[in-house]
C-alpha cells in the first residue's frame, strides 16, 4: 500500500497556492502584471492558473496567433520562482469561430442552436471544434514544453455533461449504442423495455429523440455524455501528452455534478482537481450541514484515485452567484482551506487571483480586489494561510486510512432521479449519503467514498444508502465482503433494478435478498408532514433505544432469517420489521427500511464505531460543529482539527500528545477552539 505519494509535480515539492489568473484582461496596463508578481510573493502564492478563457487573446482571428502576452507572463512567473497551471482554452469558444462554424454551438432537444457567447457550451462531437482545439493545444504544448514555469496542464474548464442534440452528437450516440448492444437492436429493445408505449426500434437511425419515459435510454444517454466528454478530453490531451509526457494533466471537476460520472472520468486524469464553493456564509442552521457535505465531497475526490487531489478553485472571500453573497467571516478561510487539505488536498487554489474590472464575475471574490492593496482583509487572510501552507511540506503526498466506506455511485443516483415513484420529490440520494456520513464526521472517523466496482475488502464497514441499482457481480462481491467479516449497511429502495433500470423479479432487494435475509414486499411513500415511529426492540444488538421517526419512505418488509432490531410503531404495518441484521460468515448485513431521523443515525453508527473499534482521529468526543481527520505516511500522523463550531469550545485530548505543526508548540490535555479555527497537529508517540 502506498503511504506517501510524490508531489503532484516534482518541479515544486511545496503546497501549491494560487489561483485563476487572467492577465490577458489587463494587456492595456502591463504595470498591473508587475504589481501582480509583487503581490503574489506577499500572499505566499507560488502557482497561477492561466489561459483558461484566453482563446481570443491567443488566436484573435482564425489561424492568427498571438502568444506575446503569455510569453511575458510565463517568463515573469519563472523569474519570480512561481509556476503556471497552464490551461487549454476550450471552455469558452471565440465568437469568430461560433459565427463562422455554427456546428460548434450546442443544439437543444428541440433542434435549436445556441447563440454565440456564454461558455462551457461547445458541442463535444463537432469535428470542427475538435480540430480547432487540437491546433491551439498543439501550439501551446510546442511553445511551452520546455518552459520552466510549466507545472501542470489544466484542460478546458469545468466540462459539464449538459446535452447537445445536434446531428453529430445523435449519430455518435447511435454508434455508441451499437457498440454497447453488440450491434443487436433486440438487445437494446429488451434493455430499454421498448414494448412499453410502443417505442420499439427497427433501425439504429430511428434513435433520434431522447425520451424521458424510457429510463434505460436515459441512463445510456447519461453514460454516453460522460463517455463523449471523456473522449473529448482525451482528444484535447493528445498533443499535450505527445509534447510534454512528463507534465501531469488534469481538468477541474465540480463536486457532485449530476451530469457526468466522475468515477469514470477520474480514471483518465493524472491528478484529481475539483472546485469547491460551499457558501459557508449561509444561515447558521445549515452551516454544519454544508461543512459535512463538503468533507464528504473532499473525501470522494481523494478516494477517486486514492491519492492527494488539487483544490483547484475556491473563493478567497465571497461568491457572486448565490442569491445572497455574504462575506466570509474572519477566520473561516483558514478552516475551509485546511478542511480541503485535511481530507487530502495538496493544493489551495482560488477563483480568482484578481477581480476582473467588467463582466458578470466582477464582484466574485478574489485575492486582489478592485482596490488592489495588500491591506485588504481577504488578501491578508490569504497571505496568513500562505505562511501556514509553507509549514506543511511534510504533509504533502500523505494518504488517509479509512475503515469505513460510503457508496456514492453516479449511475445509481441517475436511476433514482429518473425513476417515477414511489415518491417524486425528496428522493434525495445525495443528501441521504450525507446523512449516513454525518455521525462519522462528528466523531472524527475517516471515511472513503466508493462506487459499486470499488474494492471493498480493505474496509470494516460498507454503507450503501438507497442502493437502487445493483450492477452485475456487485451483490456477489458484497456477499464475499460480509463473509470475510465486513459489516454491510443498506436501506429502503435498494436492490430494485439492474444496470438498465429493469426491475428484479425475485423480490426486493433483488440480488441482495439472501445476504440481508429479508423480503421488502412494498414501499410506502408518506407525506412531508407525516412520520411513522420506529421502535427499538429492547435489548437489540445495534445500540438502538426508544423510538425514532421515519419520514418519506417506509418499506413494508419481512424477515427471512434476519433478526429484527426495530419495528414500526404505527400504520397498518405496525409491529413489522423496520431494521434488521443478518449474519453471514464472519460478518453482518443490516437493512434499514425507512428514512430515519438524525438521532437514529447517531445511535446506530456510534454503536458501530464502538463495536468495530473504528479509529477516531482524536480518540475522544468532539464538540458540535467540530471534526477531525488524519493523513499519514505510515509513520507520522497529522491530525486536522476543523472548527465549524459557532461558539468557542474545548476538546479534552485525554492522554494523547501532539505538536502543532505550524507553531511547533506542544499540545496536550485540552485544546481550545475559538470560532473558526483549524489546527494541524502531529501525533507524538505515546511514552512507555
Ligand atoms: C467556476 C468556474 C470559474 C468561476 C467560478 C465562480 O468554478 O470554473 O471560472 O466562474 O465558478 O465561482
Ligand atoms: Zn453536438
Amino acid at each position: 500500500m502506498i503511504t506517501r505519494h510524490p508531489p503532484i509535480s516534482l518541479k515544486c515539492p511545496r503546497f501549491l497556492h494560487g489561483g485563476d489568473y487572467n492577465p490577458d484582461q489587463w494587456v492595456r496596463t502591463p504595470e498591473v502584471w508587475d504589481e501582480d508578481m509583487r503581490l503574489m510573493k506577499l500572499a505566499g502564492c507560488n502557482t497561477m492558473s492561466i489561459g483558461i478563457f484566453s482563446w481570443t487573446a491567443l488566436e484573435p482571428k482564425e489561424g492568427v496567433f498571438n502568444f506575446g502576452w503569455l510569453d511575458t507572463i510565463m517568463d515573469k512567473l519563472a523569474a519570480n520562482g512561481a509556476f503556471a497551471v497552464l490551461a487549454t482554452p476550450s471552455g469558452a469558444k471565440p465568437i469568430w469561430m461560433s459565427e463562422k462554424y455554427p456546428e460548434v454551438r450546442r443544439m437543444s432537444a428541440k433542434g435549436e442552436r445556441d447563440t454565440s457567447g456564454g461558455r462551457h457550451n461547445h458541442c463535444r462531437t463537432s469535428p470542427v471544434y475538435r480540430e480547432k482545439c487540437a491546433i491551439i493545444n498543439t501550439q501551446l504544448a510546442e511553445r511551452y514544453q520546455k518552459h520552466p514555469a510549466l507545472l501542470i496542464w489544466h484542460v478546458s474548464n469545468e466540462y459539464n455533461g449538459d446535452a447537445c442534440h445536434c446531428p453529430h452528437c445523435i449519430q455518435a450516440f447511435q454508434n455508441w449504442l451499437r457498440a454497447r448492444y453488440q450491434d443487436n437492436l433486440d438487445n437494446l429493445n429488451h434493455a430499454w423495455w421498448t414494448g412499453f408505449w410502443s417505442h420499439g426500434y427497427g433501425d439504429w437511425r430511428e434513435i433520434t429523440a431522447i425520451d424521458s419515459c424510457m429510463h434505460g435510454m436515459m441512463l445510456d444517454w447519461n453514460r454516453f455524455n460522460t463517455d463523449q466528454t471523456i473522449d473529448f478530453y482525451q482528444a484535447e490531451c493528445a498533443p499535450l501528452r505527445r509534447h510534454t509526457p512528463q507534465v501531469p494533466v488534469t481538468t477541474n471537476f465540480m463536486g457532485f455534478c449530476n451530469t457526468l460520472d466522475y468515477w469514470k472520468f477520474a480514471q483518465v486524469v493524472d491528478v484529481i482537481a475539483w472546485d469547491s464553493y460551499p457558501s459557508y456564509q449561509d444561515r447558521p442552521h445549515d452551516w454544519i450541514e454544508k461543512a459535512i457535505s463538503t468533507s464528504l465531497c473532499h473525501s470522494m475526490n481523494r478516494s477517486f484515485l486514492q491519492k492527494p487531489f488539487m483544490l483547484m478553485e475556491s473563493s478567497p472571500s465571497v461568491q457572486n452567484w448565490a442569491p445572497v453573497n455574504k462575506l466570509k467571516r474572519p477566520g473561516l478561510h483558514l478552516v475551509e482551506t485546511l478542511q480541503a487539505v485535511g481530507h487530502g488536498s495538496d493544493t489551495v487554489q482560488y477563483f480568482q487571483w484578481r477581480k476582473s474590472r467588467g463582466g458578470c464575475e466582477k464582484f466574485h471574490g478574489a485575492v486582489v480586489d478592485h482596490c488592489a492593496t495588500e491591506q485588504a482583509r481577504a488578501f491578508q487572510e490569504v497571505a496568513a494561510l500562505g505562511k501556514i501552507l509553507g509549514c506543511l511540506d511534510d504533509v504533502i503526498g500523505t494518504t488517509t486510512r479509512s475503515e469505513v466506506a460510503i457508496l456514492h455511485d453516479w449511475e445509481n443516483g441517475w436511476a433514482i432521479d429518473f425513476t417515477s415513484g414511489p415518491r417524486n420529490e425528496k428522493k434525495s440520494y445525495l443528501q441521504t449519503c450525507v446523512d449516513h456520513y454525518r455521525p462519522f464526521w462528528s466523531a472524527g472517523v475517516n471515511v472513503d467514498v466508493v462506487r459499486e466496482e470499488s474494492d471493498f475488502s480493505g474496509y470494516k464497514l460498507l454503507i450503501a444508502p438507497m442502493m437502487y441499482m445493483v450492477r452485475p457481480g456487485v451483490a456477489e462481491r458484497i456477499q464475499s465482503f460480509v463473509r470475510h467479516g465486513g459489516v454491510f449497511v443498506t436501506t429502503y429502495l435498494s436492490g430494485v433494478a439492474n444496470e438498465s433500470d429493469l426491475c428484479f423479479l425475485n423480490g426486493f432487494p433483488g440480488p441482495l435478498r439472501e445476504l440481508l435475509g429479508i423480503w421488502a414486499e412494498e414501499i410506502d411513500a408518506i407525506n412531508d408532514d407525516e412520520s411513522v415511529p420506529v421502535v427499538a426492540v429492547p435489548g437489540n444488538q445495534a445500540g438502538l433505544a426508544g423510538s425514532y421517526q421515519a419520514r418519506i419512505f417506509c418499506d413494508r418488509m419481512h424477515a427471512e432469517g434476519a433478526e429484527v432490531l426495530a419495528t414500526y410503531g404505527a400504520e397498518f404495518y405496525k409491529g413489522q420489521p423496520a431494521v434488521t441484521v443478518n449474519a453471514l460468515g464472519q460478518g453482518q448485513a443490516y437493512y434499514i427500511a425507512s428514512r430515519n431521523d438524525a438521532r437514529f443515525h447517531a445511535d446506530f453508527f456510534n454503536h458501530q464505531i464502538k463495536a468495530l473499534g473504528l479509529t477516531r482521529a482524536l480518540g475522544c468526543t468532539l464538540p458540535d460543529g467540530v471534526t477531525a481527520c488524519t493523513r499519514t505516511d505510515g509513520k507520522r500522523e497529522f491530525v486536522f482539527v476543523l472548527g465549524f463550531n459557532r461558539e468557542a469550545c474545548r476538546i479534552d485530548l485525554g492522554g494523547a500528545k501532539f505538536k502543532d505543526v505550524v507553531t511547533g508548540e506542544a499540545v496536550a490535555g485540552q485544546l481550545d477552539l475559538p470560532l473558526y479555527t483549524a489546527r494541524v497537529l502531529e501525533r507524538l508517540p505515546a511514552k512507555n
